[in-house]
């Protein structure tokens, strides 16, 4: 995926939304961390479920200091009128901003084009991107799925509590991790500095080859 991605600063762009005019630094702030997720385009039946489930989980996503920043490249107009059938398919307000880019320039700087798919005039169209921006304005995780495919809502929320226990304790998340079981201690971690930050305890796992670099605890 050329372009932008994991560790790029974002560009403090500007763009019309649903919610008026917004410039991405200011929508981002000092300490809060944005959920930038594209959409292939407006009236389609997988992004109005993905939009409505975003929506339904907004009070989760604020509790986590994470807001939400949708894109679809239609216009405004379009979006205020989808938004409609989007809270009356799943029942909740659609709170958040919907980005819109009718000339497809955004869709390019964010690195959100489909590579596959085009629109029936042969332009072309965001993919279900989603970029996770941190306080600091860097990407910190990007998902790219093509348009047949919609997302999972509780992945996003799972990655958003790894990504912030991460930022927080020197510490990584292992396969299938869910929020609340043990994490590993990243291995740039010395065995002097563990016993130090982690006064809880952790478990060393005993391995064939001896090395003690499998680390869990719970934070
Ligand atoms: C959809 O949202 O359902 C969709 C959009 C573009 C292509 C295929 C499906």
């Amino acid at each position: 995926m050329p372009g932008i991605t994991i560790g790029d600063t974002l560009p403090d762009l500007e763009f019309q939304t649903t919610h008026g005019k917004i410039r991405l630094y200011d929508y981002i702030g000092d300490q809060g961390w944005v959920i930038l997720f594209s959409h292939p385009g407006d009236f389609t039946p997988v992004c109005t479920t993905e939009l409505g489930m975003m929506a339904a989980y907004a009070d989760k996503f604020a509790a986590m200091g994470a807001k939400l920043l949708a894109l679809s490249c239609d216009d405004v107009n379009s979006h205020q009128e989808w938004i409609k059938d989007i809270e009356a398919y799943n029942g909740h307000k659609v709170t958040y901003p919907i980005i819109a880019d009718p000339n497809r320039e955004l869709i390019k700087q964010l690195n959100m084009v489909d590579p596959d798919q085009k629109d029936p005039a042969g332009n072309q169209v965001p993919s279900r991107a989603l970029h996770i921006i941190g306080p600091d304005k860097k990407i910190k995780l990007s998902f790219l799925y093509p348009a047949s495919t919609g997302r999972n809502i509780d992945e996003v929320v799972r990655v958003i509590e790894a990504l912030q226990i991460a930022a927080k304790y020197r510490v990584a998340t292992p396969a299938n991790w869910k929020p609340g079981e043990a994490v590993v201690i990243s291995p740039s971690v010395s065995k002097e500095e563990a016993d130090q930050m982690f006064k809880q305890g952790y478990e060393t796992v005993p391995l064939p080859s001896g090395e003690e670099y499998l680390r869990l605890v719970k934070v």
